[in-house]
């Protein structure tokens, strides 16, 4: 299974930072062979991307969608208006809408299900709080999170599913998880799923580490064979440290 690596820009970046940062990673593409490579702006930036991106082996993913696909939800935005300007990957459940907004696990339930329905594939994010580690619940908190998002889903849309291990108290704090740790939980995501939807469907889901990684780490999680890509935040603000973050995964498996 090859690589994804993901770029969540989070809330950061104007239409003409965005578009000098994709000129400059297109300069690159021949270095990622063989690593899908996704960009996750904010929709602000999506057009802008698009334009520059679109062509060109680089994705787009956005960073969240709503659960219905119109309707009276002033300042949201739905699955449609994505696949519209050529977003092909949704980010879901990411923790800072989870532990920040307050989402829930039937809003992540519904917004997995609104993504498949208009085509999106979703990267789904799960992960436990520093406090849930320290309580030794881990596993149950992962378990939870996953079997809550996929309540209701076909095992045949298993192959169109990402899904993003990303510990809370590793996200922007420079303290990356052990890659022993990323690869007991990134084994049990694929343990749960397998349980789900049966082993064959589970060992089509690529599974992602997200949380501080970096150029100098991403070798010590993607040369897991658990592990099959990263989402990646702060180190995807820069096309040059991006673009040398995927080349070292590249080399590392
Ligand atoms: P950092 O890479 O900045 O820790 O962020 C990780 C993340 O939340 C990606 O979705």
């Amino acid at each position: 299974m090859g690589l994804i690596i993901a770029a969540n820009w989070k809330m950061h970046k104007t239409t003409a930072d965005t578009e000098e940062f994709c000129r400059a990673i297109l300069q690159d593409v021949e270095k990622f062979a063989g690593v899908e490579v996704l960009i996750c702006p904010p929709y602000t930036s999506l057009p802008a991307a698009t334009n520059i991106l679109g062509g060109s082996s680089l994705k787009l993913g956005a960073q969240d969608l709503h659960w219905e696909q119109e309707g009276a939800f002033t300042g949201e935005i739905a699955g449609p208006m994505l696949t519209d300007l050529g977003v092909e990957y949704v980010i879901i459940g990411h923790s800072e809408r989870r532990h920040v907004i307050g989402e829930d696990d039937s809003r992540i339930r519904a917004k997995v299900k609104a993504a498949l329905e208009c085509g999106l594939k979703p990267i789904l994010c799960v992960g436990e709080t520093e406090a849930q580690r320290e309580a030794g619940s881990t596993n149950s908190v992962i378990r939870q999170q996953l079997l809550s998002a996929l309540e209701g889903m076909a095992a045949g849309d298993m192959d169109e599913l990402v899904i993003a291990y990303e510990p809370v108290w590793a996200i922007g704090t420079g303290k990356a998880a052990q890659p022993g740790d990323a690869d007991a939980a990134c084994s049990f995501i694929r343990e749960v799923l397998a349980k789900y939807a049966g082993e064959e469907m589970a060992d089509k889901v690529r599974i992602q580490y997200g949380g501080s990684v970096k150029e100098k780490n991403i070798d010590s999680f993607v040369e897991l064979s658990s592990i099959q890509g990263a989402l990646v935040g702060g180190a995807s603000l820069e096309a040059e440290s991006f673009s040398a973050l995927i080349q070292a995964a590249r080399k590392a498996v």
